[in-house]
């Protein structure tokens, strides 16, 4: 493998020109890395994504491109890669990649599904139980204003054991949160585009509701929607204004499924309780009025953060590569 570290990134040229690059995008384990090198291709790993001189050195002979959900794959950077054939994102959202400017220039996407599940959700369920009873907020008087005087009164939460969940698209994560859930006797409600049969309802023990009917009976909602141009905002100022006063909103999908000028009124003003937020409409930027505000729990982006799942992660991706290159056909293709 090229390191990108050291002095001489002097690379095989002849190999790579002959069979094209597998280009990393950004540091990867050590584990999907020397799998890759089973391959037929020469890796190379660029710390600085395809920023770097090192992408424009070589991006002529990369066949397989493997970034992270930060490095955007659009139509001008597809331009440089003429040998370009797979996109082998290291995430489930593929929201990073241009998919029409792909499809357009026969490039295939792949991503990875099903791994990050468990940890996602468990990072939701965090989010929800920490805003309900305001562990952020709490921690952060008693580290700035230390021990208060016991209080019958003090940092009242809210009651998440037994109160309904609506969750906004019943995927594998959904499901998932779905499960912790149940451990809480909250009764679930879920909305989704395609209604499930009334035996998967019955099976996964949860309620349809129109979206709508959701927001207005749920005390906490959590969004567990791909981004796409029809799921962009689609939490807004209407929407919000739709959810059950005292509520609770979480979101560990995408940041811009949330309008966040209109979720900082919400959150002042009502009607929400709190909110957990792990993604953000323009990461790595931060809403300044989320901020400013105690009722709002932040993470930063680290659903998938645990070491079996980004390795898990990281190692379809490359098992993706390597099933294309060897004519196989990639094993998570985004439809
Ligand atoms: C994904 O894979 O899309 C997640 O956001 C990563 O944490």
């Amino acid at each position: 493998m090229t390191d990108p570290t050291s002095q001489n990134q002097d690379l095989d040229r002849s190999r790579g020109q002959a069979r094209g690059i597998v280009f990393v995008a950004g540091p990867l384990p050590a584990s999907a890395l020397e799998r890759l090198e089973e391959g037929p291709l020469e890796v190379v790993q660029a710390g600085a994504g395809t920023t770097g001189p090192l992408f424009h050195a070589v991006c002529a002979q990369i066949v397989a491109l493997v970034p992270l959900l930060t490095t955007r794959i659009d139509a001008a950077l597809l331009a440089h890669c003429p040998r370009l054939r797979l996109v082998a994102n290291v995430a489930v959202g593929v929201d990073n990649i241009d998919r029409v400017a792909c499809r357009e220039r026969g490039v295939t996407v792949t991503n990875t599904p099903d791994v990050l599940t468990e940890a996602t959700a468990d990072l939701a369920f965090a989010l929800l139980l920490s805003a309900a009873r305001r562990v952020g907020e709490a921690e952060r008087h008693l580290r700035q204003k230390g021990f208060p005087p016991w209080s019958p009164s003090f940092m009242m939460g809210k009651r998440v054991a037994g109160a309904t969940l609506g969750i906004v698209g019943l995927g594998r994560i959904g499901r998932a949160v779905a499960q912790r859930a149940h451990g809480f006797r909250m009764n679930v409600l879920y909305t989704q585009r395609t209604r499930l049969s009334m035996a998967d309802e019955e099976a996964a023990d949860v309620t349809y509701r129109p979206f709508g009917g959701l927001l207005a009976q749920s005390d906490f909602v959590s969004l567990h929607v791909p981004l796409t141009t029809g799921t962009r905002h689609l939490i807004g100022a209407r929407e919000l204004s739709l959810m059950k006063p005292g509520s609770v909103l979480v979101n560990t999908a995408r940041g811009a499924v949330v309008d966040e000028g209109a979720l900082v009124h919400a959150l002042a003003d009502g009607p929400l309780f709190a909110a957990g937020l792990d993604v953000y409409e323009h990461e790595p930027q931060v809403h300044p009025g989320l901020l400013a505000l105690e009722n709002v729990v932040l993470s930063p982006h680290i659903g998938s953060a645990e070491p079996d799942t980004r390795k898990a992660m990281a190692m379809l991706a490359a098992e993706n590569v390597l099933s294309f290159l060897r004519g196989e056909g990639p094993l998570t293709p985004v439809g």
